[in-house]
């Protein structure tokens, strides 16, 4: 069993409270194709991705010292990095929010772009040509503090399940599916703005936004806690951002992407959340 090396002896490496978890086989890794895996837990929040690298790194496993793993998330505003790795430059990025790059060879530090935090390293280890993992240098986007699972899981059975090549994209914290359980009042809302064909609606801890636009994605992010939600959309919005007066709604941001705009909803406080929809609309009611 071999230790991780390291380049840069002031990273401290925390692993003692980390369970270990086997990855993959050496013999599964080919060069520059990153795998990806959730660690320490199982779910999308804990994503990551192993890639042999081809040339030594800070925190190298395997005879060249070129096997490490990062988290997913850039650590700016939590931007999914999958898909991301370029092999000439052995960098993450450029992240597709606002363009950072994380040096893989240098324990996943910034090389241009908005974020300050390097990308946390998930710490390795060989044992009898199977990859593990030990640790993880650095916190994780999203977190106050790296999750510690309590059980360990078992292990075969999770890395069938979870170490794909091509596993679908984005997590994130505290999402509750969609319900069609009506919210039985009659509510009366206010409204609060209207951009385009877009509304947006309160009553009290809901907000409704009605629009004909279809809903992709939503998701929770923390620090500030806020709900992101995309909608399709073959518009060009400009950015526009309106401020709250009633709690626990601050702030709505909409601003247009690719093919999609995207409304930001910043709350007073960390809360979680539930959507439904309901007369042309969708309800996001935080609790
Ligand atoms: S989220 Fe990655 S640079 Fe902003």
């Amino acid at each position: 069993m071999s230790f991780v090396p390291s380049l840069n002896a002031d990273v401290e490496l925390k692993t003692k409270s980390y369970i270990r978890k086997r990855i993959t086989s050496l013999s599964d890794l080919e060069a520059n194709i990153p795998i990806y895996f959730s660690y320490p837990k199982d779910d999308d929040s804990n994503n990551n991705f192993i890639v042999k690298l081809q040339v030594k790194a800070a925190g190298g496993v395997g005879e060249e010292s070129d096997i490490v793993a990062f988290n997913q998330y850039c650590t700016h505003m939590g931007a999914s990095l999958k898909g991301r790795y370029n092999k000439i430059h052995k960098i993450m990025g450029a992240c597709p929010q606002h363009l950072t790059t994380f040096d893989l060879t240098r324990h996943g530090m910034v090389v241009s772009g908005h974020a300050t935090a390097s990308l946390p390293q998930i710490m390795l280890e060989v044992s009898d040509g199977e990859v593990y993992a030990i640790g993880i240098s650095g916190l994780m986007y999203g977190f106050s503090q790296n999750p510690i699972p309590t059980v360990t899981p078992k292990i075969d059975k999770v890395v069938e399940k979870k170490v794909t090549k091509e596993e679908p994209p984005k997590k994130i914290l505290k999402i509750k599916k969609e319900t069609k359980k009506n919210i039985n009042k009659d509510l009366i809302y206010k409204n609060i703005a209207r951009y385009h064909n877009i509304s947006f609606l309160q009553f009290e801890n809901i907000l409704k936004i009605k629009t004909d636009d279809k809903l992709i994605k939503h998701y929770m992010l923390s620090n500030p806690c806020r709900i992101v939600a995309d909608f399709t959309s073959d518009k060009t919005l400009n950015t526009k951002s309106y401020k709250f007066s009633t709690k626990p709604f601050t702030k709505i941001r909409i601003g247009s992407h690719k093919a999609y705009y995207r409304v930001v909803i910043t709350l007073d406080k960390e809360y979680s959340y539930k959507t439904t929809v309901k007369d042309s609309g969708i309800l996001f009611e935080c609790y």
